[in-house]
């Protein structure tokens, strides 16, 4: 079983980072819709802390699947060039960001809040922005916008590959298995 991913191949690396990452994500949208609902306190701080952590772990892990695409470069894609080719390349690209840029929003809004922001409660990471009322709403608010706008473009994405699968091209397949 390659590590490597190869000319028509997705590695074991490749496929772990995207369905590790998938379930970690799915569970980082599930906690901080929790939050939203919450009232912070000494009884629910623990969910704050560890979903502070989790997404220090998503903003690691997607920087490492980028450093691990140039490095190791994904395999063609199944079909003939064309729209839907491109449209899938720049949902991609889009997901990359996304969880760049929505870990960075979270930061800076707990930043913003005056209170350490640490990691696992035991490593402090420094602070994004200065406190202030006005930047934590401002930051916290895009870092619920944007969450939405992952949630739908991972419903896209879901629902673009479950199609492919059932016209028969195997892209799902692939991703699953390694090669179709
Ligand atoms: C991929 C990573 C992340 C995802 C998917 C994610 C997801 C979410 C979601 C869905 C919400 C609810 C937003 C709303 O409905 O308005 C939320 C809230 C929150 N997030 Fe994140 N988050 C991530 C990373 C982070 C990071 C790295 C931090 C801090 C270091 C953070 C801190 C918070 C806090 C404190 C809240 C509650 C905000 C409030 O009470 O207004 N998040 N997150």
């Amino acid at each position: 079983m390659a590590l490597r991913n190869g000319p028509d191949e997705f590695g074991l690396v490749t496929r772990v980072l995207h369905w590790g990452m998938m379930l970690l994500v799915i569970a980082m949208l599930a906690l901080g819709m929790r939050l939203q609902d919450m009232q912070p306190g000494l009884a629910n701080l623990w969910l704050y802390s560890l979903h502070k952590t989790l997404g220090f772990l998503v903003l690691t892990l997607i920087l490492a699947r980028i450093g691990w695409h140039l490095a190791s470069p994904p395999p063609r894609p199944i079909g003939p060039p064309g729209p839907a080719q491109w449209a899938a390349r720049a949902a991609h690209w889009a997901l990359y960001l996304l969880l760049i840029v929505i870990p960075l929003t979270g930061w800076a809004g707990s930043s913003a809040t005056g209170i350490d922001v640490m990691i696992a409660d035991r490593w402090t990471v420094p602070p994004l922005v200065a406190p202030s009322e006005a930047a934590e709403i401002f930051w916290f608010g895009l870092h619920g916008i944007l969450t939405k706008v992952l949630l739908g473009l991972i419903v896209l994405h879901m629902l673009a590959a479950l199609k492919r699968e059932m016209d028969g091209d195997g892209t799902l397949t692939r991703m699953l298995r390694g090669r179709v």
